[in-house]
C-alpha cells in the first residue's frame, strides 16, 4: 500500500548562517526519512523554507543598515546552496515571503478568528522612549527569570530553552538604543489557547511511539496551565492581520505565520505541479502521516499551538510524530551560529565531503540526548567507521574483482555456509534497518547498517580471497560474488544516509538506472557485469592544517 508521508521541516531563519546542530536537529534526519518513503515508492511530500519573518530578520536588519530584504535574499540564497551541497532533497523548499504563504496564513487566522478562538486585548509591552518604538520579542535583551543566563533574549534564553515573554525579563535593555525600556499600553490578538487544551492533552495521551522527552515536555506545558497567546506585533514587517481594528504598524507574528508554511508549502507544491487539489492528499486524508523534524527549541509550537491552530480550523490533519532533536554540543558547549560556537554548514562543506559528514552526523544525531559534534568527533566517525568499515570493504571487494577477474562480478562456484549466511544476514540487515527508520530511529538505523558492513568484512577476514585467487580461483570466485552482492544490498540500506557515494557505488558495480529507480529492495549484482570505474569513495580527513 502506498502511503502518503509529509516530512515537515523546521522553517529556518533567514537571518544568519545556520550550523550543524540545525543540520543534525532537523534537514539531515528529515531527509534520510524522506529518502527512505521515498525508495519505499510511499507519496513523499518533503516541504520547508526559509522562515523570513519576525525580530530574528528585523535587528539583524537594523543592525547592518540594510532592508529586511536583503538580509532574507542573502541567506535565502545559502541555503538553498547548502540543500545542493548537502544533496538534502525536498519536494518544495520556498521561503514565508511568497504571496501564497501570505494568503493562507490570512484564511487561517480569519477562520480562527470566525469560530472566536481569537480575542482582542490591550497589554503593556516594552517600548523604547529613545528609539520611540516598540520592543517585540529580540529587541529586548536582559536576564532570564528562570535560570539567570544574562543575554537573554525577549522570547527565549538560550541558557535554558525557555520560551519568554520580554516584560518577565530582569535588567531589560533596548537592542536598539540601550535604553531601559518603559511599559506602554497596545493592543494585540490573541489565541485562546486555553479552548484547546483537553483535546490536546487527550490527543497527545492517544499518540504512539512518541520520543519520551517530547511528550513529557509538551505534557507538562499543559500542566502548567495554558495561556492566551498574542499573535500579533508592534513591527512592520510581517504577513499582515486580515481582521480591522487594530489600527497601523502592527503584523501577525512570526511563529503565527512559520507553522503555517507547512500546509502553504504543501499548497505551493501542488500548483507548481499543475494538480492545485493534491495537496489535500495529505492535509485532508485521514491516512496521511505527518512527520515533523525539528530541534528541542521548536517543540511546543509544533506540540501544542499547531495543533490548536489545525484543530480551531477544522478539517486538517494533526502530528502523527515530532520527533524533535535534542542538541549538539561542540567541545562540550551548545552550538550556536550568533555565539560563534560551532561550524556553519557552509564551514563544514569546506573540510568534509557531502556524505562524510552526513555519515558522521548521522551516527551522533541528538535524538535522546545532547551529542558532541566538534571536528575531533566527526573526524573519528570518518576515518574510523565510515572509511575504515564500508569505504575499504568496497574498495577492496571491487579492487580484487578488477585485478583477479578482469573487472567482472564473478560466477559463484559452490555456496559455503558462511558465504549463505553472509548473503542472508544483508537482506535480513535491510529489514531491520527500514524497520528503525519506520521508527525515526536513524541513528540505530545506520548502526545496524554498519553492522552488516562489518561482517562482509569479518567474512573476507576469514576467507581471505586475496590469498585464494592464486589457490583456488573458483572460491576465490565465490567469496566476491557473495561479498558484491551483500554490498549490493548495504546499498539501499545505506543510500538514504549516503545518497551521493552510494550512486556512485551504483554505477562502480556497473548497473544501469539509479538506487533512486531500484527502490528499497536489494538485488544480487548478475554475474558477467562490467564494472564501472573504481575509486574509493572517501578520502579520510586530516586533522593538519586545519585553521
Ligand atoms: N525559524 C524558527 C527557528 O529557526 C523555526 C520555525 S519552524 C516553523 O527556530 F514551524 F515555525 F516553521
Ligand atoms: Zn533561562
Amino acid at each position: 500500500m502506498v502511503r502518503n508521508i509529509l516530512v515537515a521541516v523546521a522553517w529556518p531563519y533567514a537571518s544568519g548562517s545556520r550550523h550543524l546542530g540545525h543540520l543534525a536537529g532537523a534537514y539531515l534526519p528529515a531527509d534520510i526519512f524522506a529518502r527512505y518513503h521515498r525508495l519505499v515508492g510511499d507519496r513523499t511530500l518533503m516541504v520547508s523554507g526559509s522562515d523570513v519573518h519576525g525580530t530574528p530578520i528585523t535587528v539583524r536588519a537594523d543592525q547592518e543598515g540594510v532592508t529586511p530584504q536583503e538580509i532574507v535574499d542573502r541567506y535565502h540564497a545559502e541555503f538553498v546552496a547548502g540543500w545542493k551541497a548537502l544533496a538534502i532533497q525536498w519536494e518544495l523548499y520556498t521561503s514565508t515571503g511568497t504571496r501564497n504563504h501570505h494568503d493562507v496564513t490570512q484564511d487561517i487566522f480569519s477562520r480562527l478568528h470566525e469560530n472566536g478562538h481569537i480575542d482582542r486585548r490591550t497589554s503593556e509591552q516594552f517600548y523604547d522612549p529613545d528609539a520611540g518604538r516598540f520592543l517585540p520579542d529580540r529587541y529586548v535583551e536582559g536576564t532570564c527569570p528562570h535560570c539567570d543566563y544574562a543575554e537573554a533574549r525577549g522570547d527565549q534564553c538560550d541558557g535554558c530553552g525557555r520560551t519568554l515573554d520580554p516584560v518577565d525579563l530582569i535588567d531589560a535593555r533596548s537592542k536598539l538604543s540601550g535604553a531601559t525600556p518603559v511599559r506602554r499600553e497596545t493592543d494585540h490578538f490573541y489565541l485562546r489557547l486555553p479552548d484547546f487544551s483537553d483535546r490536546l492533552e487527550e490527543w497527545l495521551r492517544s499518540r504512539k511511539g512518541w520520543r519520551r522527552h517530547v511528550l513529557n515536555f509538551s505534557l507538562g506545558w499543559i500542566e502548567e496551565g495554558l495561556q492566551e497567546r498574542a499573535i500579533t506585533r508592534d513591527i512592520d514587517w510581517g504577513v499582515d492581520i486580515p481582521v480591522e481594528g487594530l489600527g497601523e504598524g502592527k503584523k501577525i507574528y512570526v511563529w503565527f505565520d512559520a507553522v503555517i508554511g507547512y500546509l502553504s508549502a504543501a499548497k505551493e507544491w501542488a500548483k507548481i505541479q499543475r494538480t492545485p487539489d493534491a495537496w489535500k492528499d495529505w492535509w485532508e486524508n485521514p491516512e496521511a502521516e505527518h512527520y515533523y523534524f525539528i530541534g528541542k527549541d521548536n517543540i511546543p509550537f509544533h506540540t501544542i499551538i499547531w495543533p490548536a491552530m489545525l484543530m480551531g480550523y477544522g478539517g486538517l490533519e494533526l502530528p502523527t510524530d515530532v520527533p524533535a532533536n535534542q542538541y549538539v554540543t561542540f567541545r562540550g558547549g551548545k552550538a550556536s551560529a550568533s555565539r560563534g560556537i560551532g561550524l556553519t554548514i557552509g564551514a563544514a562543506l569546506e573540510i568534509y565531503e557531502p556524505d562524510a559528514l552526513r555519515y558522521a552526523l548521522a551516527a551522533n544525531l541528538p535524538e535522546n540526548n545532547d551529542t558532541e559534534v566538534s571536528e575531533e568527533e566527526l573526524d573519528r566517525r570518518i576515518n574510523d567507521e565510515l572509511v575504515a568499515t564500508w569505504g575499504n570493504l568496497v574498495h577492496r571487494v571491487l579492487s580484487m574483482t578488477r585485478s583477479g577477474f578482469s573487472a567482472r562480478v564473478p560466477q559463484r562456484g559452490e555456496q559455503t555456509a558462511m558465504g549463505r549466511e553472509v548473503l542472508d544476514s544483508a537482506g535480513r540487515t535491510l529489514d531491520q534497518v527500514a524497520a528503525h527508520i519506520e521508527r525515526v530511529e536513524l541513528r540505530a538505523g545506520l548502526r545496524t547498517a554498519m553492522e552488516g558492513a562489518a561482517r562482509i568484512n569479518a567474512y573476507l577476514n576469514a576467507t581471505e580471497p586475496w590469498k585464494l585467487v592464486k589457490t583456488d580461483r573458483e572460491q576465490a570466485a565465490t567469496v566476491l560474488k557473495n561479498s558484491i552482492d551483500a554490498i549490493n544490498h548495504l546499498k539501499v540500506a545505506l543510500s538514504p544516509y549516503l545518497p551521493v557515494t552510494t550512486e556512485r557505488l551504483h554505477s562502480m558495480l556497473g548497473l544501469p538506472g539509479t538506487v533512486a529507480e531500484q527502490g528499497w529492495v536489494g538485488a544480487p549484482v548478475p554475474a558477467g557485469t562490467g564494472l564501472g570505474e573504481v575509486s574509493p569513495l572517501y578520502r579520510k580527513v586530516e586533522a593538519a592544517g586545519r585553521g
